[in-house]
């Protein structure tokens, strides 16, 4: 693709380091060419650079509507992926309307802070071989959600009343371009549906060695102002342990949607019928 855009690849498989200030308002060119760059590589980073809350909001404008602010801090007392290591995920997997876009921007970083790496879904989809590919193709599989469960992969035994999860296909689609991704994750997805407890944690396994390939990752080291804008839906992330107590305060914007799917089943408690299905 030819760009008046300057780019730099972050890793083989993953994202593209672009050299644009973002908080300038850019040309219809530039907005085309970055909605590209998205696509394509699913994940862009703005370095050097300092953004507003508004000037973040505007720069995700630039894919899909913005929508919630957060913060995800060390020093918050409670939340839902307590405050180390997390298992590689997609936000809001297990509701019916997994989050879009994701971007996060280094308010509070220093070198030494916790890492975030990202698994390329789409890329996994297409180095599955065909008979897998084949072989999963239609099922469905169930993701769940409980408070504290950051570090293993939760199972069906694992839920309670205080937890909840969604059923979404293997291969889910994105929403801008409609190419499936490979979309089960090493924390949330409990099984493929329609299988047996042992195939579907077999089959699993063999996903997860697609995904979560040393070449299939990026790992981003934090920087001051770093502004990371990514695809939660062609794209996993994961953080890595703490090391001494080093801050972290990253200003978490998401956008867009999922809303072109169908609405799927909600799974609630150990006697649901997604359990059987
Ligand atoms: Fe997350």
């Amino acid at each position: 693709m030819s760009s008046s855009i300057d780019y730099k690849p972050l890793s083989l498989s993953v994202g593209v380091e672009v050299d644009l200030d973002p908080s300038k308002p850019l040309s219809d060119v530039e907005r085309d060419e970055l909605g590209a760059l998205f696509d394509q590589h699913h994940l862009l980073l703005f370095r050097g650079h300092e953004h507003s809350l508004e000037d973040q909001r505007r720069t995700v404008g630039y894919i899909a509507a913005p929508r919630d602010n957060t913060y995800i801090t060390d020093t918050m007392e409670q939340t839902s992926a307590g405050n180390g290591e997390l298992l590689f995920h997609s936000d809001l997997a297990y509701s019916s309307l997994p989050t879009f876009g994701i971007s996060l921007y280094g308010e509070t970083v220093t070198p030494d802070s916790a890492r975030t790496v990202w698994a390329n879904l789409r890329r996994a989809y297409l180095q599955l071989p065909k008979d897998l590919r084949e072989r999963l193709q239609g099922k469905q599989a169930l993701h769940l959600w409980e408070n504290n469960h950051a570090h293993r992969r939760l199972r069906e035994e694992d839920a309670t009343d205080e937890g909840t999860g969604s059923v979404h296909p293997v291969f889910f689609k994105n929403p801008r371009t409609g190419e499936p991704s490979v979309y089960v994750s090493m924390l949330a997805t409990a099984r493929i549906l329609g299988l047996e407890a042992p195939e579907s944690d077999a089959l699993l396994e063999e996903l997860f060695s697609y995904l979560y390939a040393p070449d299939n990752l990026y790992t981003h080291q934090w920087q001051l102002h770093d502004l990371v804008v990514w695809n939660n839906v062609t794209l996993h992330h994961a953080r890595e342990p703490h090391f001494g107590n080093a801050p972290r305060v990253l200003r978490r914007v998401a956008f867009g949607d999922t809303r072109f799917r169908d609405p799927r089943i909600r799974y609630r408690s150990a006697d649901s019928k997604a359990l059987s299905m």
